[in-house]
């Protein structure tokens, strides 16, 4: 069985964060980037951690109060990452990726959905990002949570000369972006079972 948990870094992950960094992107940030991001009280740095558990049969999702987190029998690793900037009252998502022997599998989707809830929980009221118009995986995501193109950065990525679309999701802080939430929460709470892959706990609390 496959257990996954997403929570905040804290200064012994970086190591994994930057590996996984350049996996995904080729090497963003070094591990004085992610130092500053868990410096900065603006900014939420996430992780999609995974590991084998033992036993069989589907655990229940458990809240954050709950106790019995399942044994672990290898180290969790480092899937995934997200970060958000809170600016004024908008969330600037700034990094998103997910380890790419796990991709496509909704584990991306999870991420993002835990990066809106901590944009909801700071009361922020719109998101906005930009990406690459090559990368459909992205792109086709973020319209996915509502996310529309507004317009684009001409040659914005400096390797290709490429254009960044920029893209903004409003109407975070209305109650009907809850309800939103709870729903994918459960759509993708049953994809990733269908997976095997199983929340040891439930970071969303939605
Ligand atoms: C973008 C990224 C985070 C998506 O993660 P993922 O775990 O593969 O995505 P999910 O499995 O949760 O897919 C969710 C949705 O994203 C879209 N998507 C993901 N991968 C896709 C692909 N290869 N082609 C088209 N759509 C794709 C689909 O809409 C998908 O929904 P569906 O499965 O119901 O069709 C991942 O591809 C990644 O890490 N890419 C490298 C880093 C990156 O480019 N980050 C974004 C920077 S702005």
């Amino acid at each position: 069985m496959r257990f996954l948990e997403i929570k905040p870094l804290t200064p012994e992950h970086l190591p994994d964060a930057v590996e996984l960094d350049r996996l995904c992107f080729g090497g963003i940030w070094a591990i004085e980037g992610y130092r500053r991001e868990l410096e900065s009280p603006n900014s939420d740095l996430l992780g999609l951690w995974t590991w084998d558990g033992a036993g069989t049969g589907t655990p229940p999702l458990q809240n954050r109060a709950g106790t019995g987190t399942p044994p672990l029998q290898v180290p969790p690793t480092l899937i995934g990452i997200g970060c958000l900037w809170a600016i004024l009252e908008e969330a600037h998502i700034i990094m998103l990726a997910i380890h790419p022997q796990f991709q496509r599998q909704g584990l991306g989707q999870a991420l993002l959905l835990a990066l809106l809830k901590s944009a909801g929980d700071r009361q922020l009221e719109r998101s906005t990002l930009e990406v690459r118009e090559s990368n459909l995986a992205a792109v086709s995501l973020y319209k996915k949570f509502g996310f529309k193109e507004a317009g684009r950065r001409k040659r914005y990525y400096e390797d290709t000369g490429e254009d960044a679309l920029v893209m903004w999701r409003s109407g975070l802080e209305k109650p009907e972006f809850q309800q939103y939430l709870a729903v994918e929460k459960v759509q993708m709470c049953a994809r990733l079972n269908q997976k095997k892959w199983h929340w040891a706990i439930d970071n969303f609390e939605l």
